[in-house]
């Protein structure tokens, strides 16, 4: 049923949506599998959709770990709050994630330990990939990670600006194939935010 309503939904707005069908389970636990859950106080995931993702985080995080759904797509709020909507410690948004910085206020929250994107960075403008991608930068604790996924490596250009060390992991078990990026500070990401090449960046066929 809620591979129904995906195509649904891509069928009205394929550019926010940006897939066809929902992730696969094999491509939701290559998300996750590098979240340390044991320490993680404050997971944000973005375009979560159907919630493929947002299962795994919820199996696997301390009961005192808060999540923040965002979800801009009305349809696919309204199904996240039906199914999460009592779960503790888990906020779900209707709202696109450009404006993550104000619910994170809202929340007291000043920092994020992993945001978690199931963002389609490849159709969405770049006046908003960059506003999103700058704002999770700045809120995304020193050794936090920002993960996500992509089907083509065209927007590591893109991504390598804001976060100096990506490592890059494939999934074929998924409709269609995916890239996984799993993007940190780095130890001096000072070039890659001036636009550098993103030169020292690692492919792990994972
Ligand atoms: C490729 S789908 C991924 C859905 C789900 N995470 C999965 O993997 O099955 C992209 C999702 O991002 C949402 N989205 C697109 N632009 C958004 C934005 N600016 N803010 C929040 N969500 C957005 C879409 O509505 C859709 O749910």
């Amino acid at each position: 049923m809620e591979w129904v309503s995906f195509i649904r939904q891509y069928a009205h707005r394929p550019r926010i949506v940006g897939a066809v069908a929902p992730s696969s389970k094999y491509l939701a636990g290559k998300m996750v599998e590098d979240i340390d859950f044991g320490h993680a106080e404050y997971i944000v995931e973005y375009g979560p959709g159907t919630g493929v993702f947002t299962e795994k985080l919820l199996a696997k995080r301390k009961p005192h770990t808060v999540i923040i759904l965002v979800e801009y797509n009305s349809i696919f709020y309204s199904m996240l709050k039906e199914k999460y909507g009592r779960e503790p410690n888990v906020h779900i948004i209707h709202d696109s994630a450009e404006h993550i910085d104000k619910y994170l206020a809202q929340y007291g929250i000043s920092q994020v330990d992993y945001f978690v994107s199931g963002l389609p960075f490849a159709s969405l403008s770049a006046a908003v990939s960059s506003g999103i991608l700058a704002k999770s930068q700045q809120y995304l604790k020193e050794d936090g990670k920002f993960i996500t996924f992509q089907y083509t490596l065209l927007k590591k250009g893109l991504i390598s600006r804001y976060f100096g060390e990506i490592r890059i992991k494939r999934e074929i078990r998924n409709f269609p194939p995916a890239y996984v990026f799993n993007c940190s500070a780095g130890v001096d990401n000072t070039e890659a935010k001036r636009g550098g090449n993103g030169e020292g960046n690692s492919f792990d066929r994972g």
